[in-house]
């Protein structure tokens, strides 16, 4: 079974995803812990819903990354899940998990992103921008903050009556497709990492 963990820091809707995902048979894994750095984050009541672990630590404290290093080490698990976790993982996690730790990011990468972009932050900065488009990506985690190599992107429209918050909801919807669809791929194994790219192999 590909067993999966996320870490969610707030609502955690891509977490749900994953959960429908799994329960209607459209992807064959195991999400075997929720970990929060929020103990009122939204996700942690959604894993409780469907009987999924859940941990807390506490973000504020200053073992959080080690404790977070033992935990996900003694899993082991096939994928980690970055869902609307807002602080920045550190090299020694990212490298201990290179390739096996995914982020969903609220924009069309390599635009709209890197330290300080997070949430509706990006949307607000995309509305001022003017841009016609925006969207989602799905990347792998490297040191180089959201700027791992893409695994899927999706696009959406900036209407003129948008604002950060309907962009946020329309880019959401592709999100929790995005993310879906990239876990499929990750547990077909049919892709290869070159260079900043992810090419399919059919
Ligand atoms: C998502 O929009 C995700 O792209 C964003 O947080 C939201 C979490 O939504 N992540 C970042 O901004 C990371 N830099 P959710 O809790 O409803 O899944």
């Amino acid at each position: 079974m590909f067993n999966i963990v996320v870490i969610a820091s707030g609502n955690g809707s891509n977490f749900q995803a994953v959960i429908d995902a799994i329960d209607s048979g459209l992807i064959n894994a195991r999400i075997i812990k929720l970990i929060s750095d929020n103990e009122r984050a939204n996700a942690l009541n959604r894993a409780r819903s469907s009987g999924i672990e859940t941990v807390i630590i506490n973000g504020k404290d200053s073992n959080f990354y080690p404790i977070l290093n033992d935990i996900l080490l003694s899993i082991n698990p096939d994928l980690i899940v970055l869902d609307g976790f807002m602080k920045i993982m550190p090299d020694y996690i990212v490298n201990e998990f290179l390739y096996k730790m995914i982020n969903i990011h609220p924009s069309l990468l390599p635009a709209f992103g890197g330290r300080g972009f997070y949430g509706i932050k990006v949307h607000r900065s995309v509305i001022r921008s003017g841009a016609r488009f925006s969207g989602c990506t799905i990347h792998f985690v490297t040191s180089d903050v959201d700027n791992g190599p893409i695994i899927e992107q999706r696009v959406v429209e900036v209407n003129d009556d948008d604002d950060e918050y309907t962009l946020s909801e329309k880019i959401h919807e592709e999100e929790h497709r995005a993310l879906v669809s990239s876990i499929a791929l990750l547990i077909s194994g049919r892709y290869r990492i070159s260079g900043k790219r992810v090419l399919r192999l059919y």
